[in-house]
């Protein structure tokens, strides 16, 4: 079987292709995350690993500064999920056509996946981890809890940071209105009358 010029190719070609591929396996490397068949050496867990290109960067999540090296074409999806371990943010579609991965940056929704890490020092990034908290619950965790407005959970996330910049958008009153807000925020299991109900809720009790 090894001397078989048609078998797969060999590992070490395989590794090298792993060394040079960027985007998610670059990021749970930085992240500190051995794939199959690897293990992070001593130096590697004291100053993280050799990234080639990797560019040092500091991004503010959630009130607090974290020191980053990232792959300069890692997404913000990819960064806080697999970089900074925030993984309340979905990836849906990776394609800017779902909404699952929406945070908020400088308090205006943002749908991560089509935006750079590097792109965002300076910025101030909330993700649904720093909305509320399990004890305190941000008023639309609250109403989407008290609405039955998520079925799967999947979409939940994008949902909520949509539906928490939304009140601060022009938006008018009714609920055809909060339907065409929301419409980047695709729900597959339907919830769409209890997203839009806990939206509500909120805006009229705000
Ligand atoms: S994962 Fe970003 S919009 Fe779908």
């Amino acid at each position: 079987m090894r001397d078989d010029p048609h078998s797969g190719p060999s590992p070490l070609t395989r590794r090298a292709f792993l060394r040079t591929t960027g985007g998610t396996a670059a990021a749970a490397v930085i992240a500190g995350y051995s794939t199959p068949g690897q293990s992070a050496s001593p130096a590697d867990s004291a100053d993280g690993p050799h990234i080639e290109g990797a560019v040092p960067l500091t991004l503010r999540i959630n009130g607090t500064d974290r020191p980053l090296r990232v792959d300069p074409r890692t997404t913000l999806l990819d960064c806080l999920r697999e970089t900074v371990a925030l993984t309340g943010t979905k990836k849906g579609c990776d394609h800017g056509q779902c909404g699952a991965c929406t945070v908020h940056v400088n308090g205006r929704r943002v749908n991560a996946c089509l935006s750079l890490a590097v792109m965002h020092e300076g910025d101030e990034i909330t993700t649904i981890e720093g909305l509320g908290t399990p004890d305190a619950l941000h008023p639309m965790q609250a109403a989407f809890v008290a609405y039955d407005g998520y079925q799967c959970g999947y979409c939940t996330s994008g949902q909520i940071m949509s539906g928490v910049a939304l009140l601060k958008e022009p938006c008018g009153p009714d609920d055809a209105a909060v339907k065409e807000l929301m419409s980047g925020n695709i729900c597959r299991c339907g919830a769409y009358a209890n997203i839009v109900a806990a939206i509500q809720k909120v805006r009229t009790s705000t």
